[in-house]
Parts: C-alpha cells; sequence; structure tokens
C-alpha cells in the first residue's frame, strides 16, 4: 500500500448496504413500467443521495459513464464525505434496466469498494469474455479450453458428471456456439435474458444450483462481479472482447493487452474488498424489493474479502422512507 494511505479498517460494506438499499428501493417503483431509463435514473439519484452520507473518499472508477452523457456517478466523480479512507468505488444502480423494466427476476443494486488505485479501469472496453466458477473447481478451469474440457474439469471436482452441471449463459446470439459446446457435453444450461452479475456470484456460490457462467458480458460488470467472488473465493476469468476494429485500435492505444487473461487480482488487485447488492426484483441470489402500505422489504448479500463475512441483510424500511424514494 502506498505511504500515507490509511487502510479502511471499518467495514465499509454495512454503509454502502444502505447505499443499495435507497438505490434498490428507488428502482424497484419503475417495476414493470416498460422504461428503463427512468427506473436507473431513479435507482442513480437515489444511489448518490446515500453515498454522500458515507464517511469515505471515493473516487469513481466504474460508473454509469462519462461526465457529459451521466451527470451522476461517472467514472472520475469524488463520492463519499472526503475523509480518509481513500477508495476506489464501483458503482452499478441497476444491473438488470431492462429486468426491472419488465418486472423480470434478477435485477441488482450494487456497490464494491476497494483502497486506493486497486480496481480495473475498462477503458473503452465495453465487453469482455468471462468464466466464473465456485472455489471447488478454482484450479482446474482455463479460458482457453475447449468448453467440453473445462465441463469435465469442473464435473470431476465437484464429484459430479456432466449432466449434472448447470451452466449459465447470457442469451444473445454471440453465444450460439458456447450454448451448442455446452449441449455437446452433456450439461444444462440456463439462459439469463440480463444481469451477469448475479450469475457470476451464483456459479460461485455453494448451493444455488448454478455451476458454471460464462459467456461475454460487460467489462464494468466483470470488475463488479470480480469484487464480489474476491470475497466469496471463487474464480473469475476474463479477457476484453472488443467490439470492432475501433474499439480493438482504441484499447491497443491506450496500453491495454487484448490477449491477457484477467484474474480477479488483475480486476481488482486489493485484499480489501467490501461488496453490497440488494435486490431490485426477486432472483435467485436475493430477493427483491416487496412493498407493503406504507412498508417496504429489501434483501441483500454484503461481503467483506479480509474477513471472509458474507451477510444476508433483511431490512423493512417504513413509512417516511419509503415515500422519500
Ligand atoms: P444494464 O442493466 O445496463 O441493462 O446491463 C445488463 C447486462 O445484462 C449486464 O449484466 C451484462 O454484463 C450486459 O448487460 C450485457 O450486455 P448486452 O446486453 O449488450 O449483451
Amino acid at each position: 500500500m502506498a505511504q500515507g494511505m490509511s487502510a479502511p479498517d471499518r467495514n465499509l460494506a454495512l454503509e454502502i448496504c444502505r447505499v443499495t438499499e435507497a438505490a434498490a428501493l428507488a428502482g424497484a417503483r419503475w417495476l414493470g413500467r416498460g422504461d428503463k431509463e427512468a427506473a436507473d435514473q431513479a435507482a442513480v439519484d437515489a444511489m448518490r443521495l446515500m453515498m454522500g452520507t458515507v464517511a469515505m473518499d471515493g473516487i469513481v472508477v466504474i460508473g454509469e459513464g462519462e461526465k457529459d452523457e451521466a451527470p451522476m456517478l461517472y467514472r472520475g466523480e469524488r463520492i463519499g464525505t472526503g475523509e480518509p479512507p481513500e477508495v476506489d468505488v464501483a458503482v452499478d444502480p441497476i444491473d438488470g434496466t431492462t429486468l426491472t423494466a419488465k418486472g423480470q427476476p434478477g435485477a441488482l443494486a450494487v456497490v464494491a469498494v476497494a483502497e486506493r488505485g486497486t480496481m480495473f479501469d475498462p477503458g473503452p472496453c465495453f465487453y469482455m469474455e468471462k468464466l466464473a466458477v465456485g472455489e471447488e473447481a478454482a484450479d482446474v478451469v482455463d479460458l482457453d479450453a475447449p468448453v467440453k474440457e473445462n465441463l469435465k474439469r469442473i464435473a470431476k471436482a465437484k464429484n459430479s458428471s456432466i449432466e449434472g452441471l448447470t451452466v449459465v449463459i447470457l442469451d444473445r446470439p454471440r453465444h450460439e456456439e458456447i450454448a451448442k459446446e455446452v449441449r455437446d457435453a452433456g450439461a444444462r444450461i440456463k439462459f439469463i435474458p440480463d444481469g451477469d452479475v448475479a450469475s457470476a456470484i451464483a456459479a460461485a456460490r455453494e448451493g444455488t444450483g448454478d455451476d458454471l457462467y460464462i459467456g461475454i458480458g460487460g467489462t464494468p460488470e466483470g470488475v463488479i462481479a470480480a469484487c464480489a467472488l474476491k470475497c466469496l473465493g471463487g474464480v473469475l476469468l476474463g479477457r476484453l472482447w472488443p467490439r470492432n476494429e475501433e474499439e480493438r485500435d482504441q484499447a491497443v492505444q491506450q496500453g491495454y493487452d487484448l490477449d491477457k487473461i484477467l484474474t480477479i487480482d488483475d480486476l481488482v488487485s486489493s485484499d480489501n474488498v467490501f461488496f453490497a447488492a440488494t435486490g431490485v426484483t426477486d432472483g435467485d441470489l436475493v430477493k427483491g424489493v416487496h412493498f407493503r402500505r406504507g412498508k417496504a422489504n429489501t434483501q441483500s448479500i454484503v461481503m467483506r474479502s479480509l474477513s471472509g463475512t458474507v451477510r444476508y441483510i433483511d431490512a423493512l424500511h417504513l413509512g417516511a422512507k419509503v415515500r422519500h424514494y
């Protein structure tokens, strides 16, 4: 750690949980209303309001975009009260804006925090290849190995058959080949319409029934998932996946190595990572926001890598606060 840098010794995850709760409460008001921008904006506004109360000197590394196009929570924005610790912050006010707009499962409000200068900056790289598994199979997977080979190794590590494995894949035309390879190998597939942060976590978390998350998804979401898996102990492997020649050239000019397999440590090098996610819509990982006569219930998963603590927090939010959001 650089000289003069103060180590975050509080469990900031508990504080950022209030932030994700606020974003989820605000975004969930837009459930099924067919307006993903409005859902996202509501979550951004609530998240930013609460973020101002967190005792930290934060810089947004993973945010809503550039300053001009996203006046709030843009990359480079200073957030928190401004007092130590100095930290990098990754935010996704809603991962799964379309899921929220359609009232479908799996949308989350997410914040991750780590020591300053330790989070990967995606730069111009919108997408990355990703592969995530839990601790049991952490040492056997290889991003360059054929899908069938990875499945064979995961099955062996988990004392299962390939047929017993469930692979989670974003439902996109670009994944047709991967899906074919999984089917040919004999494993089961769970296609998700959106929201791969929750899916990467579910693949790494015991008892979810998911064994592997694989495919091409957002790079910011990859960094956020890496923060979560640093706390949980699974593995996430990635590689930047430029959408076109222009993006490739830009990335190379800016010094990104497009062949490099990125590990969790490349995506977040700090060993002191804080992570909180609150369900916006009901999902396998956490329940979504439920509103009842002036009250609302939220469920969050809250983790810290240094201590290895994983908490589930069920919260009841009463009248005035619920109305506020
Ligand atoms: P949004 O919430 O911003 O809509 O992103 C959802 C998401 O599904 C991510 O979870 C995923 O990484 C990415 O979009 C995939 O991108 P695309 O929809 O372009 O395939």
